[in-house]
């Protein structure tokens, strides 16, 4: 087959849900309705509320702050957010494929758009887990100096962040050949012991993650209740100082807090129902976080003035409801319950993530996109456990030597761009094969809410930075060379296995035992 031919091509989607039985690819199926709403606020509450929402309310040198109204910057995203989160329900309950946005892609777009978007999803859940390790990190630092114990301050860092604000600590850092030795050490060792908890099961990492989920609701449950005798409505004014520019500015910032709704969808090879259970996962975890966030912005602005905020410092602002909590001069011992529930929501996202990340190497493998070797299941543990090491590693090491608002930028730009992807998938699969069984539909056709969702997407893309849209587009760029050196002369689709040999062992032919 010649170089271009076969690009364009498409995966017939029985041809993928047979494969999901072959048994050397079968996962255990073992997730129910309230497991993947649970997965769902677990990949979506953790650095983006705890950490984002204090340069959105009040901007920063490149970008005008939302001010009180942060809550509709919330609701702006969670729209946004819905209309690709029906796309995904329609998806998750019609294909219950593991790989989320590659696999639908290569339903509908073609084998080319769907590397891509596998491509693309990187930077989304790995990526974004570099992100949320190094937030974790801040965080977990932060709790361990409350409790006296102190971390040399090179073992903390990135070299990064630490040349340029520090130079102190990598003059003071142990030097090894005259390089100083200066990484985020607690950002790998979380990263670590994550990677252990999901190479041991499926379902082990479910109720992992459903304990967590509990104990952040709980946590921000606490700070609500807590904080909302201190909310003076005289903060909500002026309500929006910077008119929609603020508004908008701060939805692209808060964005990255919407992210992982999206990630109950690769497991939808491990839920028992996925038809009537995946939609129940997305858009049940979507609007429960939704609820939520516009709660805390609602609270968080009426404890502490805008102007007031404006004076703090940046490191300040990245733990913003600790910082409005001892604006109001709260306790110690409910400062730390709130430090103590970010750092266990920081681990859910962490967990989900490192969940999604290899489900979707794995789907790729099968495809031949990706060498065999990433497509092997734990012959105990059922779970896609090269993949899933080989991601902790990447993740990992990444997180020791990188910042934090470069990986968040990245993670947006590329999950906004998956979402696009998504949403002109379902359209093109309605007119394609409009007679599937979709045990979930997107509302008002099958045009009107998808293209709002592209335009809504692109629309947050313009808010982030210019940078990040030329690193993505770099980033597409090695993917592009990575798939013609492996995956386009190792596609299964377009070079076919033989069938396989026929068994030589037959139980069923074994003759009774004689009486
Ligand atoms: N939504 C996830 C978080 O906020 C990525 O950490």
């Amino acid at each position: 087959m010649s170089f271009p031919e076969g690009l364009f091509r498409t995966k017939s989607l029985d041809e993928m849900v047979a494969e999901t039985e072959e048994p050397e690819h079968r996962l255990r199926k073992a997730l129910g309705p309230g497991n993947l709403i649970a997965l769902g606020i677990g990949a979506i509450i953790g650095a983006g509320i705890f950490a984002t929402i204090g340069t959105a309310t009040a901007g920063d040198v490149s970008r005008p702050g939302a001010g009180p109204a942060l809550m509709l910057s919330f609701v702006l995203t969670a729209i946004v957010c819905g209309f690709t989160a029906l796309c995904y329900a329609e998806f998750a309950s019609m294909v219950p494929v593991a790989g989320s946005a590659y696999t639908y892609s290569y339903a509908t777009l073609g084998e080319l758009i769907a590397w891509i978007i596998g491509w693309d999803l990187i930077l989304e859940y790995a990526i974004g887990n570099v992100a949320v390790a190094i937030s974790w990190a801040n965080y977990f630092n932060t709790l361990l100096e409350g409790m006296g114990i102190h971390l040399p301050r090179w073992l903390t860092i990135d070299y990064h962040t630490a040349h340029s604000k520090m130079p102190e600590v990598v003059a003071a850092a142990p030097h090894v050949f005259g390089v100083p030795i200066v990484l985020n050490i607690l950002a790998f060792a979380i990263v670590a012991a994550i990677t252990v908890v999901l190479v041991w099961g499926i379902r082990e990492s479910a109720s992992f993650n459903f304990w967590m989920v509990a104990i952040k609701l709980v946590v921000l449950g606490f700070f609500v209740f807590v904080s909302f005798h201190f909310v003076k409505p005289v903060n909500w004014t002026p309500f929006a100082p910077n008119g929609f520019s603020g508004i908008a500015a701060g939805a692209a910032i808060v964005f990255f807090a919407y992210i992982g709704f999206d990630a109950v969808s690769t497991t939808a090879e491990e839920a028992r129902n996925p038809k009537r259970d995946m939609p129940i996962g997305i858009i049940g975890s979507l609007i429960i976080c939704t609820v939520i966030y516009i709660l805390i912005a609602a609270v968080f602005t009426g404890m502490i003035p805008y102007a007031a905020l404006r004076q703090t410092l940046a490191t300040e602002q990245a733990e913003p409801l600790t910082l409005a909590m001892k604006y109001v001069a709260m306790p110690n011992w409910m400062v730390g319950v709130v430090a103590f529930g970010s750092v266990v929501a920081h681990t859910a996202v962490l967990l989900v993530f490192q969940l999604g990340q290899p489900r979707i190497f794995f789907a790729m493998a099968r495809d031949g996109l990706l060498p065999p070797v990433f497509a092997r299941v734990h012959p105990r543990f059922r779970t896609p456990h090269v993949t899933t090491i080989l991601t902790g590693v990447a993740v990992g090491v990444t997180a020791m030597f990188t910042t934090l608002d470069e990986m968040v930028n990245l993670t947006n730009i590329g999950t906004l761009f998956a979402f696009i992807l998504i949403c002109i998938g379902i359209t093109i699969l309605r007119f394609k094969d409009p007679h599937r069984e979709r045990p979930f539909r997107v509302p008002f056709g099958p045009v009107l809410l998808p293209a709002l969702g592209i335009l809504s997407s692109l629309g947050l893309i313009y808010y982030l930075p210019p940078s990040s849209w030329w690193r993505f587009v770099a980033w597409l760029g090695v993917g592009a060379v990575v798939y013609l050196l492996y995956g386009y002369g190792h596609s299964r689709m377009r070079h076919p296995r033989t069938p396989p040999a026929p068994p030589t062992f037959n139980p069923a032919a074994i003759p009774p035992p004689e009486a």
